[in-house]
Protein backbone atom coordinates (compact mmCIF):
# COMPACT_ATOMS: atom_id res chain seq x y z
CA UNK A 1 0.00 0.00 0.00
CA UNK A 2 2.84 2.09 0.71
CA UNK A 3 3.36 3.70 -3.23
CA UNK A 4 0.31 4.49 -3.24
CA UNK A 5 0.39 6.98 -0.82
CA UNK A 6 4.18 8.23 -2.06
CA UNK A 7 6.00 6.54 0.78
CA UNK A 8 7.27 3.07 1.54
CA UNK A 9 6.10 1.15 4.69
CA UNK A 10 8.82 -0.28 6.88
CA UNK A 11 8.01 0.06 10.30
CA UNK A 12 8.39 -1.80 13.84
CA UNK A 13 6.03 -0.72 16.04
CA UNK A 14 5.55 -1.51 19.94
CA UNK A 15 2.61 0.50 21.00
CA UNK A 16 2.95 0.41 24.85
CA UNK A 17 4.43 3.04 27.35
CA UNK A 18 7.89 3.02 25.48
CA UNK A 19 7.34 3.39 21.66
CA UNK A 20 10.21 2.02 19.09
CA UNK A 21 10.20 3.57 16.04
CA UNK A 22 12.58 3.10 12.89
CA UNK A 23 11.90 3.88 9.73
CA UNK A 24 8.52 5.45 8.41
CA UNK A 25 5.23 4.19 9.82
CA UNK A 26 2.28 2.75 7.67
CA UNK A 27 -0.26 5.36 7.94
CA UNK A 28 -2.81 2.68 6.72
CA UNK A 29 -4.90 1.78 9.90
CA UNK A 30 -5.16 -2.02 11.15
CA UNK A 31 -7.93 -2.93 11.61
CA UNK A 32 -7.64 -6.41 13.17
CA UNK A 33 -5.56 -4.87 16.08
CA UNK A 34 -7.69 -3.97 18.80
CA UNK A 35 -9.13 -5.39 22.17
CA UNK A 36 -13.01 -5.75 23.37
CA UNK A 37 -13.81 -3.76 26.12
CA UNK A 38 -16.85 -3.29 27.96
CA UNK A 39 -18.22 0.00 29.72
CA UNK A 40 -21.49 0.44 31.93
CA UNK A 41 -23.71 3.88 32.17
CA UNK A 42 -26.32 2.79 34.56
CA UNK A 43 -27.29 -0.81 33.75
CA UNK A 44 -26.87 -0.79 30.11
CA UNK A 45 -23.27 -2.23 29.02
CA UNK A 46 -21.36 0.03 26.05
CA UNK A 47 -19.34 -2.86 24.68
CA UNK A 48 -16.64 -1.27 21.74
CA UNK A 49 -13.23 -2.23 19.76
CA UNK A 50 -10.39 -0.20 21.50
CA UNK A 51 -7.43 0.86 19.06
CA UNK A 52 -5.33 2.34 21.18
CA UNK A 53 -1.77 4.26 20.85
CA UNK A 54 -2.64 4.17 17.23
CA UNK A 55 0.58 6.48 15.58
CA UNK A 56 -1.21 8.88 13.00
CA UNK A 57 2.03 9.98 11.09
CA UNK A 58 5.00 8.10 9.11
CA UNK A 59 7.79 10.71 10.78
CA UNK A 60 6.98 11.14 14.80
CA UNK A 61 8.51 13.89 16.77
CA UNK A 62 7.18 12.29 19.89
CA UNK A 63 5.63 8.50 19.44
CA UNK A 64 4.03 9.10 22.81
CA UNK A 65 1.89 11.85 22.20
CA UNK A 66 1.74 11.32 18.31
CA UNK A 67 -0.83 8.86 18.67
CA UNK A 68 -4.56 8.43 18.94
CA UNK A 69 -6.80 6.16 20.33
CA UNK A 70 -9.77 4.83 18.35
CA UNK A 71 -13.61 3.67 19.89
CA UNK A 72 -16.20 1.89 18.02
CA UNK A 73 -19.33 0.28 18.97
CA UNK A 74 -19.39 -2.84 18.71
CA UNK A 75 -22.74 -3.55 17.38
CA UNK A 76 -21.77 -1.97 13.68
CA UNK A 77 -19.90 -5.30 13.56
CA UNK A 78 -22.68 -7.27 13.77
CA UNK A 79 -24.27 -5.09 11.54
CA UNK A 80 -26.65 -3.14 13.78
CA UNK A 81 -28.08 0.56 13.50
CA UNK A 82 -27.41 2.83 16.60
CA UNK A 83 -29.49 6.06 17.15
CA UNK A 84 -30.21 5.91 13.31
CA UNK A 85 -26.42 5.63 12.17
CA UNK A 86 -24.71 2.68 10.72
CA UNK A 87 -21.12 1.71 10.82
CA UNK A 88 -20.58 3.75 7.36
CA UNK A 89 -22.44 6.89 8.36
CA UNK A 90 -21.59 7.43 12.09
CA UNK A 91 -20.05 10.68 13.06
CA UNK A 92 -16.95 10.62 14.34
CA UNK A 93 -16.52 12.39 17.71
CA UNK A 94 -12.76 13.91 17.70
CA UNK A 95 -12.18 15.07 22.08
CA UNK A 96 -8.88 16.14 22.78
CA UNK A 97 -7.47 16.78 26.59
CA UNK A 98 -5.09 19.73 25.92
CA UNK A 99 -4.84 21.62 28.99
CA UNK A 100 -2.44 24.73 29.50
CA UNK A 101 -1.04 23.77 26.29
CA UNK A 102 1.05 20.54 27.96
CA UNK A 103 1.54 17.71 26.02
CA UNK A 104 -1.66 15.42 25.97
CA UNK A 105 -2.37 11.73 26.10
CA UNK A 106 -5.28 10.34 24.12
CA UNK A 107 -8.49 10.03 26.22
CA UNK A 108 -10.31 7.07 27.16
CA UNK A 109 -14.07 6.12 27.87
CA UNK A 110 -14.30 6.54 31.38
CA UNK A 111 -15.88 8.89 34.32
CA UNK A 112 -15.78 12.00 35.53
CA UNK A 113 -14.52 12.70 39.03
CA UNK A 114 -18.38 13.63 39.80
CA UNK A 115 -18.97 9.16 38.58
CA UNK A 116 -21.23 10.42 35.89
CA UNK A 117 -19.46 9.06 32.18
CA UNK A 118 -16.87 11.22 30.80
CA UNK A 119 -17.66 12.67 26.89
CA UNK A 120 -15.90 9.71 25.05
CA UNK A 121 -18.15 7.07 26.61
CA UNK A 122 -21.25 8.94 26.43
CA UNK A 123 -20.63 9.86 22.30
CA UNK A 124 -20.17 5.48 22.55
CA UNK A 125 -23.56 4.99 23.86
CA UNK A 126 -24.81 7.54 21.28
CA UNK A 127 -23.42 5.54 18.43
CA UNK A 128 -20.48 8.02 17.26
CA UNK A 129 -17.18 6.63 16.64
CA UNK A 130 -14.47 8.01 19.41
CA UNK A 131 -11.38 8.95 18.19
CA UNK A 132 -9.38 11.17 20.43
CA UNK A 133 -5.79 12.51 19.44
CA UNK A 134 -2.90 13.38 21.88
CA UNK A 135 -0.76 15.86 20.64
CA UNK A 136 2.85 17.62 21.36
CA UNK A 137 2.80 20.40 24.15
CA UNK A 138 4.99 23.20 25.33
CA UNK A 139 7.20 21.20 28.02
CA UNK A 140 7.98 18.07 25.57
CA UNK A 141 11.52 17.93 25.17
CA UNK A 142 13.75 15.23 23.14
CA UNK A 143 16.13 12.86 23.93
CA UNK A 144 18.97 15.98 23.27
CA UNK A 145 16.94 18.45 25.34
CA UNK A 146 15.53 20.43 22.10
CA UNK A 147 11.93 21.36 22.80
CA UNK A 148 9.63 19.45 20.51
CA UNK A 149 6.20 20.64 21.36
CA UNK A 150 6.36 24.46 21.04
CA UNK A 151 3.72 26.61 18.71
CA UNK A 152 2.31 25.10 16.94
CA UNK A 153 2.90 21.90 17.55
CA UNK A 154 -0.51 20.79 19.11
CA UNK A 155 -2.24 22.05 15.93
CA UNK A 156 -0.29 20.32 13.56
CA UNK A 157 -0.26 17.12 14.98
CA UNK A 158 -4.29 17.50 15.56
CA UNK A 159 -4.58 18.57 12.33
CA UNK A 160 -2.33 14.92 11.23
CA UNK A 161 -4.94 12.79 13.40
CA UNK A 162 -7.40 14.51 10.99
CA UNK A 163 -6.22 13.60 8.04
CA UNK A 164 -5.11 9.62 8.99
CA UNK A 165 -8.68 9.42 9.57
CA UNK A 166 -9.51 10.33 6.04
CA UNK A 167 -6.53 8.58 4.29
CA UNK A 168 -8.08 5.66 6.29
CA UNK A 169 -12.10 6.56 5.92
CA UNK A 170 -13.20 4.14 3.63
CA UNK A 171 -11.63 1.37 5.76
CA UNK A 172 -12.28 2.67 9.11
CA UNK A 173 -15.95 2.69 10.77
CA UNK A 174 -17.37 6.35 10.77
CA UNK A 175 -17.31 9.15 8.45
CA UNK A 176 -14.41 11.18 7.86
CA UNK A 177 -16.58 13.99 6.27
CA UNK A 178 -18.44 13.91 9.89
CA UNK A 179 -15.94 14.90 12.11
CA UNK A 180 -16.60 16.83 15.01
CA UNK A 181 -14.02 18.43 17.59
CA UNK A 182 -13.98 19.14 21.14
CA UNK A 183 -11.65 20.52 23.77
CA UNK A 184 -11.37 22.82 26.97
CA UNK A 185 -9.52 25.85 27.44
CA UNK A 186 -6.37 25.42 25.70
CA UNK A 187 -7.88 22.56 23.75
CA UNK A 188 -10.69 24.50 23.44
CA UNK A 189 -8.69 26.84 21.20
CA UNK A 190 -7.02 23.98 19.55
CA UNK A 191 -10.54 22.70 18.74
CA UNK A 192 -11.38 26.40 17.33
CA UNK A 193 -7.75 26.31 15.21
CA UNK A 194 -8.85 22.81 13.75
CA UNK A 195 -12.57 24.52 12.80
CA UNK A 196 -11.29 27.52 11.62
CA UNK A 197 -8.29 26.58 9.61
CA UNK A 198 -8.99 23.27 7.19
CA UNK A 199 -6.75 22.65 4.43
CA UNK A 200 -5.01 26.55 4.85
CA UNK A 201 -1.20 25.70 3.33
CA UNK A 202 0.50 27.56 6.42
CA UNK A 203 0.71 24.55 7.88
CA UNK A 204 1.82 22.52 5.07
CA UNK A 205 5.64 22.53 5.97
CA UNK A 206 5.06 21.36 9.26
CA UNK A 207 2.60 18.75 8.37
CA UNK A 208 5.04 17.46 5.64
CA UNK A 209 7.43 17.09 8.34
CA UNK A 210 6.06 14.83 10.94
CA UNK A 211 4.93 12.17 7.67
CA UNK A 212 1.01 13.10 7.58
CA UNK A 213 -1.09 12.13 5.24
CA UNK A 214 -1.47 14.07 2.12
CA UNK A 215 -4.95 14.67 2.04
CA UNK A 216 -7.86 17.49 3.73
CA UNK A 217 -7.72 18.24 7.25
CA UNK A 218 -10.67 20.25 7.17
CA UNK A 219 -13.46 19.33 9.74
CA UNK A 220 -17.36 18.98 10.12
CA UNK A 221 -17.66 21.22 13.48
CA UNK A 222 -15.76 22.64 16.51
CA UNK A 223 -17.29 22.38 20.06
CA UNK A 224 -15.19 24.33 22.15
CA UNK A 225 -15.00 24.91 25.84
CA UNK A 226 -14.06 28.23 26.98
CA UNK A 227 -10.99 28.39 24.18
CA UNK A 228 -8.03 30.69 25.32
CA UNK A 229 -7.70 31.68 21.64
CA UNK A 230 -6.94 34.64 20.21
CA UNK A 231 -3.82 34.82 22.16
CA UNK A 232 -2.48 37.86 20.51
CA UNK A 233 -5.51 40.58 21.90
CA UNK A 234 -6.06 38.57 24.67
CA UNK A 235 -4.30 41.14 27.00
CA UNK A 236 -6.01 44.10 25.53
CA UNK A 237 -9.08 41.88 26.12
CA UNK A 238 -8.58 41.01 29.76
CA UNK A 239 -8.05 44.77 30.65
CA UNK A 240 -10.67 45.93 28.92
CA UNK A 241 -12.47 44.02 31.54
CA UNK A 242 -10.74 43.88 34.68
CA UNK A 243 -8.90 47.32 34.34
CA UNK A 244 -9.81 48.50 37.88
CA UNK A 245 -10.00 45.06 39.49
CA UNK A 246 -6.58 45.08 41.01
CA UNK A 247 -6.78 42.19 43.21
CA UNK A 248 -5.90 39.23 41.91
CA UNK A 249 -5.85 34.97 42.25
CA UNK A 250 -4.35 33.14 39.85
CA UNK A 251 -3.14 29.49 41.04
CA UNK A 252 -3.23 29.94 44.87
CA UNK A 253 -0.72 33.06 44.38
CA UNK A 254 -3.01 36.28 45.51
CA UNK A 255 -2.16 39.89 45.20
CA UNK A 256 -2.42 43.34 44.39
CA UNK A 257 -1.58 44.96 41.15
CA UNK A 258 1.47 46.97 42.04
CA UNK A 259 1.41 50.53 40.39
CA UNK A 260 3.53 49.84 37.77
CA UNK A 261 1.09 47.19 36.62
CA UNK A 262 -1.84 49.21 36.99
CA UNK A 263 -0.17 51.68 34.51
CA UNK A 264 0.06 48.70 32.56
CA UNK A 265 -3.70 47.64 32.76
CA UNK A 266 -4.46 51.57 31.44
CA UNK A 267 -2.31 51.24 28.77
CA UNK A 268 -3.60 47.71 27.32
CA UNK A 269 -7.20 49.04 27.82
CA UNK A 270 -6.80 52.11 25.89
CA UNK A 271 -5.88 49.63 23.08
CA UNK A 272 -8.37 47.28 23.06
CA UNK A 273 -10.98 49.64 21.26
CA UNK A 274 -9.27 49.66 18.11
CA UNK A 275 -8.48 46.39 17.83
CA UNK A 276 -12.39 45.64 18.09
CA UNK A 277 -13.40 48.53 15.35
CA UNK A 278 -10.84 47.05 13.58
CA UNK A 279 -12.88 43.60 13.09
CA UNK A 280 -15.56 45.23 11.28
CA UNK A 281 -17.96 43.13 13.57
CA UNK A 282 -21.56 42.70 13.40
CA UNK A 283 -25.08 41.69 15.01
CA UNK A 284 -27.17 39.84 13.62
CA UNK A 285 -29.40 42.76 12.39
CA UNK A 286 -26.55 44.03 11.11
CA UNK A 287 -25.72 46.93 13.96
CA UNK A 288 -22.06 47.37 13.91
CA UNK A 289 -20.05 46.32 16.84
CA UNK A 290 -17.73 48.96 18.26
CA UNK A 291 -15.94 50.78 21.42
CA UNK A 292 -15.20 54.51 22.04
CA UNK A 293 -12.04 55.29 23.51
CA UNK A 294 -13.32 54.75 26.85
CA UNK A 295 -14.10 50.93 25.95
CA UNK A 296 -17.96 51.55 26.20
CA UNK A 297 -20.25 51.13 23.24
CA UNK A 298 -22.45 48.58 21.16
CA UNK A 299 -19.51 45.77 21.58
CA UNK A 300 -19.81 46.10 25.16
CA UNK A 301 -23.67 46.10 25.26
CA UNK A 302 -23.89 42.94 22.94
CA UNK A 303 -21.11 41.22 25.55
CA UNK A 304 -23.75 42.46 27.96
CA UNK A 305 -26.53 40.71 26.22
CA UNK A 306 -24.90 37.47 26.36
CA UNK A 307 -24.86 37.68 30.48
CA UNK A 308 -28.27 38.85 30.22
CA UNK A 309 -29.76 35.81 28.23
CA UNK A 310 -27.67 33.97 30.64
CA UNK A 311 -29.28 34.75 33.71
CA UNK A 312 -32.34 34.73 32.55
CA UNK A 313 -31.87 31.34 31.32
CA UNK A 314 -30.68 30.26 34.94
CA UNK A 315 -33.69 32.64 36.35
CA UNK A 316 -36.40 30.33 34.00
CA UNK A 317 -34.99 27.38 35.90
CA UNK A 318 -35.68 28.52 39.07
CA UNK A 319 -31.98 29.20 40.26
CA UNK A 320 -32.13 32.00 43.00
CA UNK A 321 -30.47 35.41 41.63
CA UNK A 322 -31.48 37.26 44.06
CA UNK A 323 -28.21 37.89 45.87
CA UNK A 324 -26.11 39.12 42.15
CA UNK A 325 -26.37 43.11 43.22
CA UNK A 326 -25.25 43.58 39.12
CA UNK A 327 -28.19 42.24 37.73
CA UNK A 328 -31.89 43.92 37.93
CA UNK A 329 -34.73 41.95 37.44
CA UNK A 330 -38.22 43.34 36.63
CA UNK A 331 -41.13 40.77 36.80
CA UNK A 332 -39.35 37.90 35.89
CA UNK A 333 -36.81 39.32 33.33
CA UNK A 334 -33.51 40.37 33.75
CA UNK A 335 -33.56 43.93 32.42
CA UNK A 336 -29.98 44.63 32.75
CA UNK A 337 -26.40 44.15 34.29
CA UNK A 338 -23.95 46.25 35.79
CA UNK A 339 -20.82 45.45 34.27
CA UNK A 340 -18.62 46.84 36.28
CA UNK A 341 -20.64 45.83 39.57
CA UNK A 342 -20.33 42.22 37.52
CA UNK A 343 -16.79 41.88 37.01
CA UNK A 344 -16.08 43.01 41.09
CA UNK A 345 -18.44 40.40 42.12
CA UNK A 346 -16.79 37.43 39.83
CA UNK A 347 -12.88 38.54 40.71
CA UNK A 348 -10.08 39.02 38.26
CA UNK A 349 -7.73 35.82 38.31
CA UNK A 350 -4.75 37.46 36.57
CA UNK A 351 -2.36 40.03 36.97
CA UNK A 352 -1.40 42.04 33.57
CA UNK A 353 -0.33 41.51 31.03
CA UNK A 354 -2.33 38.40 31.38
CA UNK A 355 -0.71 36.19 29.12
CA UNK A 356 1.97 38.06 27.44
CA UNK A 357 3.34 38.12 30.88
CA UNK A 358 6.76 40.90 30.71
CA UNK A 359 8.83 38.52 32.90
CA UNK A 360 8.23 35.88 30.31
CA UNK A 361 6.54 33.96 33.27
CA UNK A 362 3.22 32.61 31.53
CA UNK A 363 2.19 29.49 29.79
CA UNK A 364 1.63 31.32 26.61
CA UNK A 365 4.96 32.53 27.01
CA UNK A 366 5.99 29.19 27.10
CA UNK A 367 4.00 27.86 24.41
CA UNK A 368 5.75 30.84 21.99
CA UNK A 369 9.16 29.02 22.39
CA UNK A 370 11.36 27.28 20.05
CA UNK A 371 13.64 24.44 20.33
CA UNK A 372 16.19 26.39 22.31
CA UNK A 373 14.61 29.06 23.85
CA UNK A 374 11.30 28.34 26.64
CA UNK A 375 9.93 31.14 26.40
CA UNK A 376 9.44 34.46 24.38
CA UNK A 377 6.94 37.14 23.94
CA UNK A 378 3.78 37.47 21.19
CA UNK A 379 3.19 40.70 21.08
CA UNK A 380 4.69 43.97 20.46
CA UNK A 381 3.44 45.57 23.99
CA UNK A 382 5.07 42.98 25.99
CA UNK A 383 8.16 42.89 23.91
CA UNK A 384 8.86 46.62 23.97
CA UNK A 385 8.26 46.06 27.87
CA UNK A 386 9.73 42.72 28.49
CA UNK A 387 11.53 42.39 32.06
CA UNK A 388 13.64 39.76 30.60
CA UNK A 389 15.19 40.99 27.27
CA UNK A 390 12.47 38.50 25.80
CA UNK A 391 12.24 37.96 22.49
CA UNK A 392 9.41 38.24 19.84
CA UNK A 393 8.28 34.41 18.37
CA UNK A 394 7.66 34.43 14.81
CA UNK A 395 4.70 36.33 13.36
CA UNK A 396 3.84 33.35 10.82
CA UNK A 397 3.90 31.19 14.33
CA UNK A 398 1.62 33.51 15.99
CA UNK A 399 -0.74 33.84 13.02
CA UNK A 400 -0.70 29.67 13.06
CA UNK A 401 -2.30 29.61 16.94
CA UNK A 402 -5.00 32.09 16.16
CA UNK A 403 -7.94 30.73 14.05
CA UNK A 404 -9.08 34.87 13.37
CA UNK A 405 -6.70 34.92 10.95
CA UNK A 406 -8.27 32.21 9.32
CA UNK A 407 -11.77 32.10 9.57
CA UNK A 408 -13.49 31.86 5.63
CA UNK A 409 -10.60 33.14 4.35
CA UNK A 410 -9.37 32.15 0.78
CA UNK A 411 -7.20 28.53 0.81
CA UNK A 412 -9.04 27.52 3.75
CA UNK A 413 -12.19 25.91 4.79
CA UNK A 414 -13.47 26.33 7.93
CA UNK A 415 -16.11 24.05 9.58
CA UNK A 416 -19.75 24.65 9.07
CA UNK A 417 -21.05 24.38 12.72
CA UNK A 418 -19.79 25.45 15.73
CA UNK A 419 -20.60 25.20 19.56
CA UNK A 420 -18.80 27.75 21.46
CA UNK A 421 -19.52 27.85 25.55
CA UNK A 422 -17.99 29.92 27.76
CA UNK A 423 -18.80 29.95 31.54
CA UNK A 424 -20.45 33.85 32.86
CA UNK A 425 -17.86 32.98 35.70
CA UNK A 426 -15.37 32.38 33.53
CA UNK A 427 -12.15 34.39 34.71
CA UNK A 428 -9.40 32.53 32.44
CA UNK A 429 -9.94 34.99 29.57
CA UNK A 430 -12.33 37.99 29.21
CA UNK A 431 -15.46 37.46 27.79
CA UNK A 432 -14.56 39.31 24.93
CA UNK A 433 -12.65 36.53 23.23
CA UNK A 434 -15.23 34.33 22.98
CA UNK A 435 -17.73 36.89 21.86
CA UNK A 436 -15.70 37.64 19.13
CA UNK A 437 -14.51 34.29 17.84
CA UNK A 438 -18.66 33.68 17.77
CA UNK A 439 -19.46 37.15 16.01
CA UNK A 440 -16.28 36.65 13.59
CA UNK A 441 -17.62 33.06 12.43
CA UNK A 442 -21.48 34.36 12.81
CA UNK A 443 -20.71 37.08 10.67
CA UNK A 444 -18.88 35.32 7.62
CA UNK A 445 -21.36 33.10 7.29
CA UNK A 446 -20.98 29.87 10.04
CA UNK A 447 -23.66 28.29 11.92
CA UNK A 448 -22.87 29.15 15.71
CA UNK A 449 -24.10 28.31 18.82
CA UNK A 450 -22.51 30.17 21.39
CA UNK A 451 -23.79 30.67 24.98
CA UNK A 452 -22.13 31.63 28.28
CA UNK A 453 -23.38 29.14 31.19
CA UNK A 454 -24.45 31.01 34.17
CA UNK A 455 -22.73 30.43 37.36
CA UNK A 456 -20.42 28.10 35.42
CA UNK A 457 -16.14 28.51 35.86
CA UNK A 458 -13.56 27.39 33.87
CA UNK A 459 -14.20 23.67 32.51
CA UNK A 460 -15.86 22.14 29.86
CA UNK A 461 -18.11 18.80 29.40
CA UNK A 462 -20.51 19.92 31.80
CA UNK A 463 -23.50 20.10 29.63
CA UNK A 464 -22.86 16.56 27.47
CA UNK A 465 -26.92 16.02 26.99
CA UNK A 466 -26.66 19.31 25.30
CA UNK A 467 -23.70 19.18 23.53
CA UNK A 468 -24.57 15.27 21.62
CA UNK A 469 -28.50 17.43 21.07
CA UNK A 470 -26.54 19.89 18.95
CA UNK A 471 -24.10 17.32 17.22
CA UNK A 472 -27.25 15.54 15.96
CA UNK A 473 -29.32 18.64 14.85
CA UNK A 474 -26.06 19.20 12.66
CA UNK A 475 -25.72 15.62 11.14
CA UNK A 476 -29.21 15.33 10.71
C1 LIG B 1 -5.55 27.08 30.28
C2 LIG B 1 -5.92 28.04 31.22
C3 LIG B 1 -5.38 29.30 31.16
O1 LIG B 1 -5.72 30.26 32.06
C4 LIG B 1 -4.46 29.61 30.16
O2 LIG B 1 -3.94 30.86 30.14
C5 LIG B 1 -4.11 28.66 29.22
C6 LIG B 1 -4.65 27.40 29.27
C7 LIG B 1 -6.13 25.70 30.36
O3 LIG B 1 -6.83 25.41 31.35
O4 LIG B 1 -5.91 24.92 29.43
Amino acid sequence: LGPVFGFSVTFDVNSGSTVLVTGRISLIFDEKNYSIKTMNIGDKAITYRAYENVIYVSNPVDAGYEIMNIYVPEEYYQGKTIGGYTAETAPIFLPNKVGGYMPAKPDSPGFKQDGSPNASLVALSKGYIVASPGARGRTLKDEKGLNTGKAPACIVDLKAAVRYLRLNDKIMPGSAERIISNGTSAGGAISALLGATGNNADYEPYLEEIGAAKVRDDIFAASCYCPITNLDNSDTAYEWQFNGVNEFNFAGRKGTLTEEQIKVSNQLKAMFPAYVNSLGLKKADGTPLTLDSNGNGTFKEYVKSFLIASAQKALDKGVDLSSIDALTIKDGKVVDIDFEKYIKYITRMKPTPAFDALDLSSWENSLFGTATVDSQHFTKFSRENSTKAGTLADAKTIKMMNPMYYIGTKGTTTAKYWRIRHGAMDRDTSFAIPVILATKLQNEGYDVDFEMPWGVGHGGDYDLEELFKWIEDTVK
